[in-house]
């Protein structure tokens, strides 16, 4: 089975996120090509609405035809391709292709106009620029009813629809309207969802978070249906979760919130870690090389600690954020060698991956660390 994918600002993050997600539910990816902020991806199993579980995904569409665009207008003939009441929608046209497009959106044109459907095709005018500096279309309106696609690789062409949109309102609102917010400290919810799927947790597993704040990763797993231990030093951030997860109602059977140090904390044997620790002070200025080093190093004796205390209950991944410190035009990192030697444990191909926005001083590299 064949699906499009297309990403966040972080595509090599949110292809890692995707390939993780698949092995959590037991449908590997099987392979896929990259184009732009989209891939295509081939699955063994249907995929069903899995967009709330990934947070680096913006949407996903089905392959309605391939081939040359030939056959695919034929194909498309005898399809329904909108599936809505009314007989007057506006579409956009997501154009993954390079010379193509324009033959499929007349082909659209016209079998729209044969079916007797006001159909107005709008066009893709917001931008967005990926973290790679890449800049690619963005849909700004949401008076837009269908979305269709086109996606070419080598000589190959996938059209399809979108079916599977992410809902920024309703993870807007969980964010916002939770009792307890801590806006400078606290991890995006869709940064806590791409964290749980590197994890590689299956459902009805127990995910621990050691520095967790009021509880962000903690809510998001729980939505999963995962397990979840929380621990926090500080009594008021643990108070503050407390209050979050009962607002969200969650079974309080599946979470359990520590107010301790992970340093020395004693917890019951659990899957997998999924952390944003401490990144140091919040920085306005640009730090010197020294402090730069300094935070660093005090950020790698913290985590030195924490994880050699926990690692023998975790039987799966540890998954942390560290900072990533701007220095004029250099970026100072955690010495992750360090980290390895002193708490023996490996680091997993294709990490870290850093994760920023244009103009921070701390942004964040994710590390994944296994056995
Ligand atoms: C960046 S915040 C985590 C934010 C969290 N993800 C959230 O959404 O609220 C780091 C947290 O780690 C806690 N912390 C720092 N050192 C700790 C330690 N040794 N043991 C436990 N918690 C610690 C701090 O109190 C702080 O709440």
């Amino acid at each position: 089975m064949k699906y499009l994918i297309i990403l966040g600002r972080n595509i090599e993050l949110s292809v890692k996120e995707v390939e993780s997600y698949l092995i959590r539910i037991n449908n590997p990816l099987l392979n896929y090509s990259i184009n732009k902020n989209a891939i295509l991806i081939e699955v063994k199993e249907k995929l069903n609405n899995i967009i709330e579980n990934l947070g680096g995904v913006i949407a996903i569409g089905e392959i309605l035809s391939s081939g040359e665009i030939e056959e695919i207008t034929n194909d498309l003939s005898g399809k329904e391709l909108y599936s809505g009441q009314k007989n007057k929608f506006n579409y956009v046209l997501w154009n993954y292709s390079k010379e193509k497009i324009d033959e499929i959106s007349i082909y659209l044109k016209q079998k729209f106009r044969f079916e007797k459907l006001k159909a107005i095709e709008k066009k893709l005018t917001g931008k967005v620029k990926l973290q790679n500096g890449e800049i690619v279309d963005n849909l700004v309106s949401n008076l837009i009813e269908e979305e269709y696609f086109l996606f070419s690789k080598d000589d190959e062409n996938y059209f399809g629809k979108i079916t599977q949109k992410c809902n920024y309102e309703e993870l807007e609102k969980r964010d916002m309207n939770k009792p307890v917010r801590r806006e400078s400290l606290s991890i995006s919810p869709r940064l806590a969802k791409i964290l749980i799927n590197l994890s590689l947790i299956k459902k009805g597993e127990t995910l621990v978070d050691p520095f967790c704040g009021i509880g962000v990763i903690l809510q998001e797993s729980l939505i999963q249906n995962l397990k979840v231990i929380g621990i926090d030093k500080d009594r008021e951030a643990i108070k503050g979760a407390n209050q979050n997860l009962s607002w969200a109602k969650f079974n309080k059977e599946n979470y359990r919130l520590i107010s301790n140090d992970s340093s020395s904390v004693n917890i019951d044997k659990a899957n997998a870690i999924a952390t944003e620790p401490d990144l140091g002070d919040i920085l306005k200025k640009i730090p010197t090389k020294e402090k730069a080093q300094e935070i660093q190093e005090g950020f790698e004796n913290l985590m030195i600690k924490v994880i050699n205390n926990l690692k023998n209950k975790i039987s799966g991944r540890i998954v942390f954020t560290a900072p990533d410190i701007r220095i004029g035009k250099k970026r100072i990192s955690c010495n992750i060698e360090r980290i390895l030697e002193r708490t023996r444990l490996r680091l997993v191909e294709g990490f870290p991956i850093k994760e920023f926005r244009q103009g921070q001083i701390v942004g964040r590299e994710i590390f994944v660390l296994e056995k």
